[in-house]
């Protein structure tokens, strides 16, 4: 019968699995956790109810309304602060197990500091939780994703050595508080985009401070990950979680085979996802990163390098410091050998140049480009840096631009797409990948470019004081792979 032709169909897809431990006949590996992701600035709006306190996207994005697309904010968002079970429905009724979403750290923490516990921001979450576990959803949570208590940039942010232990304090409340019923988090989301808000002004703070303000704030991440990671091993370890970060950078094809292009190509890595995974298996920057900066910076007159440098200590508690590894991907480059970006900045400290190939899928954020296959390539390079460590994709999605609001076809292709190479990392490479979380659930505020880019399977109208939620047409494709995914287990 019919089902008999789609399941030898994927017998054949399998049969070059190299005699691993899978189901052959499985779509994905048993096991393997298919989710959805958002971030609490981008969906919850609620900015400052019940004793919430102000963010750094809270503050510019009041203070410079130019600095959004579209002048808009998170005050209102989504919604998702009141309409959380909504959302709970949605997820469930799609088939999606698992819920990656982040914690507002100035809804818990108005100050940013354990002195001052907000039990109403601590009871969303709680009743968040809760929700998606009644659910039979699996919660993820992200510990920052970006939404810094302004009370700690106005000590300096990322930039003030002191954040790693006050960072570590938070993550103590989330693990004593949540941790029975969280078994995945993540502690930073993308720290590379989080340092741009320090060398750029592309997101908040938005510093502007290139070369300098993205290695030192970029240092601290990792230094607040470390403690927060030793913190739940010395503490929290009955709880038997995993604890990791979301990476994300530029995974680049060579745009020739010269053996010059080719290490550009790694290099454009290193100084991306590299820049914050390489310590937390091996302790410290990899060795291209030390090598380049410090060469530069002597060149510049400086007397000390601009990347600084780990203490004995920081180095154990950073090595063997992810359980798995987050890997948020949307889109690769091509790059090849050559200078490029002022002095100083990471792209001159790199040496390397980048574009998009011509030939490749545009859509409509204009930072990506669609290839499915740099997926393949980034789980493999991950493979292949740090001896194939577990890996959940903790984002991977693409925009629209709401003209046609829920006819996203191009969003179909993607996941399609994006999906089955996925399949062949793990089939036909061996890639631990035991998980994927699509960006996103929902349409929601896209940083600067407000709600001009819609990430979602399902729409939001922003013209409603309801923020009424429709499914496009990916969410009815979504339900009905993840339906034939689980037939198949
Ligand atoms: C990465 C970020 O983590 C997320 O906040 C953002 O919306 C998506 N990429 C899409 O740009």
């Amino acid at each position: 019968g019919v089902w008999g032709l789609v399941l030898s169909l994927f017998v054949v897809g399998c049969s070059a699995n190299d005699g691993l431990p899978v189901a052959s006949h499985t779509m994905f590996p048993s096991g393997f956790k298919f989710g959805a992701a958002t971030a609490s600035y981008q969906v919850e709006g609620g900015w400052n109810a019940d004793g919430k306190g102000m963010n750094i996207w809270d503050n510019i994005t009041h203070e410079r309304p130019d600095f959004i697309a579209d002048r808009t904010n998170g005050d209102v968002a989504d919604d998702s602060y009141r309409k959380y079970k909504e959302d709970v429905q949605i997820l469930k009724s799609i088939g999606f197990q698992m819920y990656r979403f982040s914690i507002s750290w100035a809804r818990v923490l108005p100050t940013g500091r354990i002195d001052n516990v907000n039990q109403a921001g601590l009871d969303y979450y709680m009743n968040l939780i809760d929700e998606l576990r009644a659910n039979g959803i699996e919660p993820m949570v992200t510990m920052y994703h970006w939404d810094l208590p302004q009370t700690l940039q106005d000590i300096g942010g990322w930039l003030n050595a002191d954040i790693a232990q006050i960072f570590a304090d938070y993550a103590d409340l989330l693990f004593k508080t949540y941790g029975d019923k969280v078994k995945w988090w993540v502690t930073i989301n993308e720290p590379l985009s989080v340092v741009t808000g320090y060398s750029a002004d592309n997101f908040a703070p938005a510093l502007n401070m290139a070369g300098i303000g993205d290695y030192v704030s970029g240092h601290n991440l990792l230094r607040a990950h470390a403690k927060a990671y030793r913190l739940y091993q010395q503490k929290y370890s009955h709880q038997r979680g995993k604890v990791s970060m979301a990476f994300c950078g530029n995974i680049c094809q060579p745009l020739t085979l010269s053996p010059e292009d080719v290490a550009a190509a790694d290099r454009c890595y290193q100084f991306s996802y590299g820049w914050f995974a390489h310590p937390t298996f091996f302790g410290d920057y990899h060795p291209i990163l030390r090598q380049l900066v410090d060469k530069n910076s002597k060149m510049e007159g400086r007397n000390e390098s601009r990347l600084p440098r780990f203490t004995e200590e920081e180095i154990a508690d950073l090595a063997g410091s992810v359980d798995y590894v987050g890997l948020n991907y949307y889109g690769p480059l091509m790059a090849w050998n050559g200078s490029a970006g002022s002095i100083p900045s990471r792209d001159h400290d790199a040496q390397v140049r980048y574009k998009f190939d011509d030939s490749w899928e545009v859509c409509p954020s204009s930072w990506m480009r669609v290839v499915p296959q740099g997926l393949r390539l980034l789980t493999n390079k991950v493979k292949e840096e740090y001896g194939n460590p577990m890996v959940i994709i903790t984002e991977n999605g693409v925009s629209d631009d709401g003209t046609d609001p829920l006819n996203d076809l191009q969003r179909i292709s993607y996941y399609e797409r994006h999906l089955a190479e996925l399949r062949r990392a793990i089939y036909e490479d061996g890639c631990n990948v035991v998980g994927h979380t699509s960006w996103s659930i929902m349409d929601n505020f896209e940083w600067r470019d407000g709600y001009t880019k819609k990430f979602g399977m399902v729409s939001v109208d922003y013209g409603s004081p309801s923020r009424t939620r429709t499914f496009k047409k990916s969410a009815y494709w979504f339900q009905n792979y993840l339906a034939m995914h689980k037939l198949y287990q």
